[in-house]
């Protein structure tokens, strides 16, 4: 069942609250499942190989190469639910395609988005927006309710499997058992605030999984430590100033956007672009 946002765009209190407790809400319809499959099948023509040569990895900051993505994250349809949670004052941090191939074993241990990064306040939150379905079947996320109340301590163990880029994992125990698997049908969204734990499974079945994790944060969040952070605005107006602004780009793969996607992600490298 998907619980509709309100005509607006804006969230019910309720949904709100329920964000607050657990640390997450989903399943929110916000796009449509033909629009999904239209950013799918982009992303299935897109010359893989080639951008394989692309210096940065093309799945992270993926809206600075694609304006039908950069267009995606400013969409009030999405941003305003966003503004329910963290204000009318947006910013993108970064926003990664997942791509799960058939039959991949590829997966995600389970971790805190903003545990790398230094950032505070944690007014930040990830929409993942399934561009194809989502199931347990083909390594959907899941979330550990109401455990998004304190910063909890990653170990490093990069392995082949873990598409994490530092291999980041929750040194404690999850209870996997309380566990809740993000179903999602195309062009629904999933919110989870930056310290919900999550991890995902490999995919199991004969189609690709694709999801878009896009960070928001209020505009007043400063960096902390780290190589600096670039961000987009995608709603409302910047009065902090504490991130450089990204443009977007004027046409895909551009050599302007491909030359603003390095910019953006090549101080991040000695750090295996794990803060962005
Ligand atoms: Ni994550």
């Amino acid at each position: 069942m998907s619980a509709p946002t309100l005509p607006d765009g804006a969230l019910a209190p309720e949904q709100v609250a329920a964000y607050e407790r657990d640390g997450f809400l989903f399943p929110l319809r916000v796009f449509t499942a033909a629009e999904a499959a239209r950013w799918a099948a982009e992303i299935a023509a897109l010359p893989t190989p080639e951008l394989r040569r692309h210096p940065a990895p093309w799945v992270q900051k993926a809206y600075l190469l694609l304006p039908s993505l950069d267009a995606l994250t400013r969409d009030p349809r999405l941003t305003g639910p966003v503004a329910s949670i963290l204000g009318e004052d947006l910013l993108v941090l970064s926003a990664d395609l997942f791509i799960k191939p058939p039959a991949s074993r590829k997966r995600i241990t389970w971790h805190q988005d903003v545990n790398y990064w230094g950032l505070e306040p944690l007014r930040i939150l990830t929409a993942w927006v399934a561009f194809t379905e989502a199931t347990p079947e083909n390594g959907c996320m899941r979330y550990a309710a109401g455990a998004h109340r304190e910063r909890l301590r990653h170990i490093e163990h990069k392995t082949a499997d873990n598409m994490l880029s530092k291999g980041q994992e929750i040194a404690v125990e999850i209870d996997e058992a309380r566990a809740v698997a993000v179903a999602l049908a195309p062009g629904e969204v999933a919110f989870h605030h930056g310290l919900a734990p999550h991890a995902s499974g490999p995919n199991l079945t004969d189609r690709t999984r694709i999801g878009f994790a896009i960070r928001y944060a209020a505009t007043q969040v400063r960096q902390t430590s780290g190589p600096a952070i670039t961000a987009r605005l995608a709603r409302g107006t910047d009065r902090f100033g504490h991130f450089a602004l990204e443009e977007g780009p004027d046409a895909p793969l551009s050599p302007a956007a491909l030359a603003a996607h390095r910019r953006a992600l090549d101080p991040h490298a000695a750090y295996s672009y794990s803060t962005v």
